[in-house]
């Protein structure tokens, strides 16, 4: 009888009782993968956004928006895992509400906070960034030590 996880948002099995067979491993390298992703995309974001602040290559702006969508996918796709093989459910479905606060927040920053203060939806946007970039460590960090 599989066992299911106390706080799961539905039943499902914790990783621990799956078939260990090789789908561990693969699933380990899946989330690695994932979790490059976020970084690498996370990255990319950070240096293109400081550059805009600085009032340059603004004709970058799609691929900077691109980037973060890769960001986003790659967040939600270590979330999906999470949901499916166990972890915390609070951290999947915080993660998840991420996927959609950090491009809704993109998209509508220009109209946001309008005049001297508008600094403060920058740097907001940056922290919902980071903010991201760490659920994607976190999430794949309890991935690891669940497997
Ligand atoms: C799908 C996700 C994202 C969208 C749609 C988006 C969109 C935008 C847009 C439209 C700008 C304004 C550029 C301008 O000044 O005209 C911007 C700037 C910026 N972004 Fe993003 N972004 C996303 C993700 C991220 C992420 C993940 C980070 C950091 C990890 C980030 C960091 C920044 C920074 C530092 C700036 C410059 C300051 C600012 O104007 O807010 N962005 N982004």
């Amino acid at each position: 009888m599989t066992r299911v996880e106390e706080h799961a948002i539905w039943p499902r099995p914790r990783i621990e009782d799956l078939p260990q067979n090789s789908a561990t491993p693969s699933l380990m390298k899946v989330v690695a993968i994932f979790q490059w992703l976020v970084r690498l995309a996370g990255l990319t974001a950070i240096v293109l956004g400081l550059t805009f602040w600085s009032g340059h290559a603004l004709n970058l702006v799609p691929v900077h928006m691109l980037v973060g969508l890769v960001l986003v996918l790659s967040l939600w796709s270590l979330a999906s895992i999470a949901a499916f093989v166990r972890v915390h459910s609070g951290l999947v479905i915080v993660a998840f509400v991420w996927c959609f606060v950090v491009p809704t927040l993109g998209l509508m920053q220009d109209g946001l906070v309008p005049g001297g203060a508008h600094w403060t939806i920058r740097l907001l946007h940056l922290f919902f960034g980071l903010i991201a970039i760490g659920l994607g460590e976190v999430l794949a960090w309890r991935l690891r030590v669940s497997a």
